[in-house]
């Protein structure tokens, strides 16, 4: 059975675009994984690139840990851990950058983005890639769910993993990208594409007045009630379908609303009403274990360790083998 491996960064909250891109995935793919087979993790390692304040990391590390929790993933078939408390991967880094080529670091997009994003152009930030090359490399994973925006993360892991079986022998297996369905980015409210660091994300989370303000300020354009509109171009209609999913009935009803507007008409305002109902329902259950987990600190304590102590074997074994096939002990 393939082994599945993703991580999110404790970055800031986790967003609709984070749910809809990696993990929706990550819990419908669990239910096909043998008990704790399936690796998710906080990128904590990977947030201190950017996150400046120790107090904000430690507090997001949770955070992201009890949203992951209360969005379905279930420690009984996942193993979920903070990276930090796997430090081999740090290890394995050293392994795979000295068989990294400087011109593939160097195609990185990601630096180049959060440079120009106003970070800064930090050496950690730099060899990234490398990094989450070891994360998914040390548990031997197969198949690595994520968004559009890390496929050529998991292509270096790929590119780096061959380039050291082809030098020492074989140790590491070679990982593929998974996208969730459409495999869009999804749009903020802004339309661009949803981040933490461009401030246009929806928090699933956030208590229902604000977060009915903030679907309200979803940019639409000035199309009249009654005349149609194309949904495919109005960020509202491509987050309704990604959250309902483009099977569900809702989302044809919607596509027909837009394109042949009812009589007495059918604006973005009545789209973005419908886009809020769904978010109550599809996140309602979300919302209640969420405020459960947040009133027993010592349970996500629990599980993080627990995972932490499954990953950490399984990546001591293969650092080991890659430490001794390259001549290290
Ligand atoms: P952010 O860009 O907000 O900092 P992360 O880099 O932590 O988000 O991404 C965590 C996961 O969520 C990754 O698999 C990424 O591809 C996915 N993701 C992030 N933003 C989006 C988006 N707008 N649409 C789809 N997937 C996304
Ligand atoms: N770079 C990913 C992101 O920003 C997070 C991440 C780190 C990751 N290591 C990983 C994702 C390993 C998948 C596998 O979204």
């Amino acid at each position: 059975m393939p082994r599945i491996l993703s991580g999110i960064q404790p970055s800031g909250q986790l967003h609709l675009g984070n749910f809809c891109g990696a993990v929706a995935q990550w819990v419908e793919l669990q239910k096909t994984q043998a008990a704790h087979d399936s690796f998710i993790f906080v990128a904590s390692y990977h947030a201190l690139t950017t996150v400046r304040s120790a107090d904000e990391l430690r507090g997001a590390i949770r955070q992201i840990a009890i949203d992951l929790l209360a969005l379905g993933i279930d420690p009984a078939r996942t193993c979920l851990y903070a990276q930090h408390d796997v430090p081999e991967v740090t290890e394995l880094q050293w392994l795979l950058a000295c068989v990294c080529p400087m011109s593939l670091a160097d195609k990185g997009v990601s630096f180049k983005d959060k440079v120009a994003k106003g970070f800064d152009a930090n050496l950690g930030l730099y060899t990234y890639p490398v990094l989450m090359a070891a994360d998914i490399l040390a548990p031997q994973a197969d198949i690595v769910p994520v968004g559009k925006d890390q496929i050529q993360h998991v292509e270096i892991a790929r590119d780096l993993a061959a380039k050291f079986n082809h030098q020492y022998g074989e140790v590491f297996k070679l990982p593929a990208y998974r996208l969730a369905e459409g495999g869009d980015l999804l749009p903020g409210i802004d339309g661009q594409k949803m981040s933490k660091s461009y401030g246009n994300t929806i928090d699933p989370f956030q208590d229902e007045k604000p977060l009915r303000k903030r679907i309200m300020s979803i940019k639409s354009d000035s199309t009249a009630v009654d005349a149609p509109k194309d949904p495919e171009t109005d960020p509202t209609f491509c987050i309704f379908r990604a959250v309902a999913g483009r099977a569900d009935p809702r989302t044809a009803e919607l596509e027909r609303k837009y394109r042949e507007p009812p009589a007495g008409g059918f604006g973005y305002g009545h789209a973005k009403q419908a886009l809020f109902e769904l978010l109550l329902d599809r996140f309602g259950a979300a919302r209640a274990r969420r405020a459960q987990l947040l009133a027993d600190p010592g349970e996500v304590d629990r599980i993080l360790a627990a995972g932490a102590a499954k990953a950490r074997a399984l990546a001591r074994d293969t650092v080991d083998r890659a430490r001794k096939a390259c001549g290290l002990g």
